[in-house]
């Protein structure tokens, strides 16, 4: 079987940027989850459908126009990569994430992923429902003081205005309803491995799951 790396955790854990340099490091492929959820906040908001809608989400879900090529994501032909990274994006994201129908419409997209020589991927559920059979499975936390300053600081680096107590408090918010839903929710499996990334530089938390994917 095709080898699986998943990296779960919550807001601004540093799962997205580990996992990109995990995969070119092993030359696999690479898949953010966190991506298509935030695609769908977007195509909701855009088309004025209420970020609740189950039946109407879930069907946009199954024909999403997306895709996902070198880095770049597109919506209905449109390079979206920096669209879906804005806050309220974000927002929206664990809005529509707590949609059992709209998960499960997500489902094949992402386990389409899975091609040779291998796949990185990263989000809340990869390795409890997404790939539940992964080849290594890490849970990757960080306070939420770091969290959010790492994403106050990615934020300023575009150039958007940002306050970091106010990305503080709607990352817990979402972290909570992330942990809260019943479907899938945010947790660590039995059989994960935790990655405290707190103090630790992007290097190093590469070079651990590098250390436990040779192991
Ligand atoms: O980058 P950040 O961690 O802030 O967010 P993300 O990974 O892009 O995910 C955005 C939202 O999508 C999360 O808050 C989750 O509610 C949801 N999500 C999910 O439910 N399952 C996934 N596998 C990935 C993301």
């Amino acid at each position: 079987t095709i080898p699986v790396i998943t990296l779960d955790g919550p807001s601004a854990s540093g799962k997205g940027t580990v996992a990109a340099r995990v995969a070119a490091s092993l030359g696999f492929h690479y898949l953010d989850s966190g991506a298509l959820y935030r695609l769908m906040a977007l195509y909701a908001m855009r088309n004025q459908i209420a970020l609740d809608h189950e039946a109407r989400l879930a069907m946009a879900a199954v024909r999403l126009p997306a895709t996902f090529a070198e880095g770049v994501v597109k919506l209905e032909g449109e390079d979206v990569s920096d669209a879906i990274r804005a806050e309220e994006v974000g927002i929206g994201a664990s809005k529509v994430a707590v949609l059992p129908a709209l998960r499960a419409a997500l489902l094949q997209r992402q386990r389409d992923f899975r091609q040779a020589p291998g796949l990185v991927t990263d989000g809340r559920d990869m390795g409890s429902v997404v790939f539940p059979d992964a080849t290594v499975k890490v849970f990757l936390t960080a306070s939420a003081a770091e969290r959010a300053r790492r994403r106050h600081k990615q934020l300023i680096d575009k150039g958007e205005a940002a306050n970091i107590l106010q990305i503080q408090q709607d990352i817990e918010e979402r972290d909570a309803r992330d942990a809260a839903r019943p479907v899938a929710p945010l947790k660590a499996e039995a059989d994960a491995h935790m990655l405290d990334t707190t103090d630790l530089t992007v290097d190093q938390a590469v070079a651990q799951v590098l250390a436990w994917w040779r192991n």
